[in-house]
């Protein structure tokens, strides 16, 4: 074993072929990386950097770290989810000298000293989902503040989380906000999750979809997916909001729309996606049926309420793989999905490799921007720049063979004028 192996925290390093097969089948379905790989390998724009990379460890992730290396980094990742780690792929990881820290199911007190030993490799940049790499830095990590230059993060909950970290004047380092790129909410929120998230259940639950009554909760790009699949799965779909505006979008796309409380003696699937805490709480599980089952896709498993659920119940136990049966006082059942964590990743292979293929290209590129700009960019989030939007777009276009018109000057004029 190498030196760079043994440094790693990993299960197992015999299951690296097994993981190396999965990386390679995603990466023949990611044409925009595998695109952006080839003019890294020629540029090299991470040279002399080191990456820490904070994900979902499964095959996508595993090509995104791969093509960053290729782009001269020295890369070592860590889970973002102990439920979605997949053991095998990081030990191919590993065998391709990348240092990881994560393995399948990690305590909480095992992740977090999973997140420390990736630090101190002692990062230029980051990537980060849902901003735990970013506050474990600002806070007990906070001797690596002066050598972090920058970073990107994926998802919606850690851009709220740097938003009110910039707000108080505690951000330390620029971010790029991957999850705010067009090429990334209107395909991974919407169309992944929509996808994956009924993946996940189905697997799971081995349960027709058709005909049952589905409660989304949450009408965002995520809950937009969702609930449009359950409608061409055959599903009656409720929609929970908090946002009038959303409401009404719902209710315009042909969605039932109440409040959790009314919907839930109606539901059998209950999926919230919100971001929130406190999306199903005690009050809802009296009212639901028997049977009803319940999972997240969420960020963290804090939006179905875990503790209210244990304390209502008289026993608990696994009925299935990623289902736990709750007994209520009264004797009524009710189904948790992979503990209430991202029920398409800690029960699935996450989202389809087509869609991350532009996520990811978005995260390479805008860690490219990060590494060329790190010395201009204010301490604050910023946008992922147009120009790196509209390439990923065009370059999935073009991986698809599709073409589209363009502009003459005679039509740009004419959006430009403002008279006749
Ligand atoms: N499962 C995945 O693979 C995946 C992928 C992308 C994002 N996410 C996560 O999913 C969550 C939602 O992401 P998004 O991009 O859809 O966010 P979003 O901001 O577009 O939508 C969230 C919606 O939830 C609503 N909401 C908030 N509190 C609510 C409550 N108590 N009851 C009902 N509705 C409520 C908001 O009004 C909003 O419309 C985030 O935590 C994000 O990080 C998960």
């Amino acid at each position: 074993m190498s030196g760079e192996i043994m440094e790693s925290l990993i299960r197992d390093i015999s299951l690296a072929p097994m993981g190396q097969m999965k990386i390679d089948w995603v990466a023949a379905h990611m044409p925009v990386l595998n695109a952006l790989k080839k003019e890294f390998e020629r540029d090299l724009p991470f040279t002399n950097q080191r990456v820490v990379i904070c994900l979902h460890l499964e095959a996508k992730t595993a090509y995104l770290a791969k093509v960053i290396q290729a782009g001269g980094a020295e890369v070592a990742v860590v889970a973002s989810n102990p439920l979605s780690t997949q053991d095998d792929v990081v030990a191919a990881l590993v065998a391709g000298g990348i240092k990881a820290f994560a393995w399948y199911g990690a305590t909480d007190e095992e992740y977090h000293n999973h997140l420390n030993r990736a630090l101190d490799f002692g990062p230029d940049f980051i990537i980060d989902d849902g901003g735990d790499l970013v506050s474990t830095i600002h806070t007990k990590r906070r001797e690596l503040l002066s050598k972090v230059r920058g970073g990107a993060e994926e998802t919606t909950t850690g851009i709220l989380r740097l938003r009110a970290m910039e707000s108080a004047g505690d951000l330390s380092f620029p971010m790029i906000a991957v999850n705010d790129a067009q090429c990334k909410y209107l395909f991974d929120n919407r169309y992944g999750t929509g996808q994956s998230v009924w993946d996940g259940i189905m697997r799971t639950t081995n349960l027709v979809v058709a005909g049952k009554t589905v409660v989304v909760a949450g009408y965002g790009w995520c809950g937009k997916g969702v609930a449009m699949r359950a409608k061409g799965l055959g599903a009656r779909v409720i929609v929970c909001e908090v946002n009038s505006i959303k409401a009404n979008e719902a209710w315009m796309d042909g969605f039932e729309v109440m409040p959790m409380v009314e919907a839930a003696p109606y539901g059998d699937v209950f999926i919230t996606v919100t971001g929130n805490k406190d999306v199903i709480v005690e009050e809802h599980f009296q009212v639901m049926k028997p049977g009803a089952i319940m999972c997240n896709a969420g960020h963290f498993d804090v939006e179905i309420n875990k503790v209210h659920l244990s304390s209502m119940s008289k026993s608990v136990q696994v009925v299935r793989p990623n289902i736990e049966e709750f007994t209520l006082q009264d004797g009524k059942r009710l189904y948790l999905l992979a503990e209430g964590r991202l029920v398409n990743l800690a029960a699935g292979d996450g989202h389809p490799a087509e869609v991350m293929d532009m996520t990811f290209a978005l995260q390479a590129l805008s860690l490219k921007y990060a590494a060329q700009n790190a010395n201009i960019l204010a301490h604050v989030v910023h946008n992922v720049p147009e120009e790196i939007d509209q390439r990923v777009a065009e370059l999935r276009l073009e991986s698809l063979g599709l073409k589209i018109d363009h502009l003459s000057e005679g039509q740009k004029a004419y959006l430009e004028a403002w008279h006749d």
